[in-house]
């Protein structure tokens, strides 16, 4: 995958998931060999949109590779404040760095922005739309606690405007998992999600319901999300919404000792402060993988160059 850019997750193929998780199994256990391996190399950030997460484990990781990033900082004080065009941003910076990671609020950025640079592209999310990179953490996580083989998963929350979920959804086709879907009805998976899920998976394991109780007790997974408040169009929308489908620990009485439960971050009040202290909780391990998946992905991207003992 040398050179690529990642934009979705459904470019993805098994084994490219697997090159990733496993490079980032060994990078784990051995940070240290790693240490040095693309000094002198560069990573553009460009955000026009918040993080924490994604923008300081991109930052941690090009760091332990033995790497740097320059950042474009926010957009008030950028020169897209001036007016500039994505497409002209995005030329500039190519110039100065190795490859560049981009979050920006609109579906389809990334894919336009793509087309513009040669050095490789990551999408950090773009709008409603995909989140690839967050995918390949919420595997090599998924892969650690549960494994991704004969996989039951529960995906709830805001499942119409989750990025995070569209990419989790397409990328755990690759490995035939029972997939379902739990959300209110008006923030069902986009239709054309569930379509190619459908087309993508011989035998679709995807299921949609709008109550967690009747499937809890069979999930080996459950993946919360956040309402994604700054994507409704209507404030009074999101007031309806907003409070339904927490989890405390009374709700993971039911559950399977095994559960694991995760959530790409941040939370707003989806997941109780104590469920943080029990065994099920996974999601401050899954931030964290953020980092050796990360270095995973850009020592894959960026070869040798910069680098030393490349096999
Ligand atoms: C997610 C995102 O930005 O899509 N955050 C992240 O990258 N971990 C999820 C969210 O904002 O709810």
């Amino acid at each position: 995958m040398r050179h690529d850019h990642v934009i979705t997750s459904k470019q993805l193929s098994r084994s490219d998931i697997e090159t990733v998780l496993d490079r980032a199994a060994e990078i784990r256990d051995d940070p240290t060999a790693v240490a040095d391996r693309h000094a002198g190399a560069l990573l553009g950030l460009l955000f026009f949109e918040p993080s924490t997460r994604t923008k300081m484990s991109f930052e941690t990781a090009m760091k332990r590779l033995g790497g740097d990033v320059v950042d474009m900082g926010s957009v008030e004080s950028s020169s897209v404040k001036k007016g500039e065009t994505l497409a002209d941003t995005v030329r500039v910076i190519e110039g100065y760095a190795d490859a560049l990671v981009l979050r920006h609020p609109k579906q389809g950025a990334a894919t336009m922005a793509s087309e513009f640079v040669d050095v490789p592209l990551l999408n950090a999310g773009d709008g409603a739309g995909q989140h690839p990179t967050q995918t390949l953490l919420d595997l090599y996580t998924i892969r650690e606690n549960a494994g991704l083989e004969d996989l039951t998963i529960g995906i709830m929350g805001d499942l119409k405007y989750g990025r995070t979920v569209h990419s989790l959804a397409y990328a755990l086709s690759n490995f035939d998992a029972h997939q379902h879907f739990i959300s209110p009805e008006s923030l069902r998976l986009p239709r054309e999600v569930v379509y190619d899920l459908h087309q993508e998976q011989e035998r679709a394991q995807v299921r949609e319901h709008e109550s967690l109780e009747e499937i809890l007790p069979s999930l080996d997974v459950l993946y919360v999300t956040r309402i994604q408040r700054e994507r409704f169009p209507d404030e009074t929308e999101y007031q309806k919404i907003a409070g339904e489908y927490q989890i405390g620990v009374d709700t993971l009485e039911a559950a399977s000792d095994d559960l694991t439960v995760m959530h790409p971050l941040p939370r707003v009040d989806e997941i109780a402060p104590e469920v943080d202290e029990t065994e099920h909780a996974a999601y401050f391990e899954q931030a964290h993988n953020g980092v050796p998946v990360r270095m995973a992905l850009l020592d894959l991207l960026l070869g040798d160059e910069g680098g030393e003992d490349d096999e």
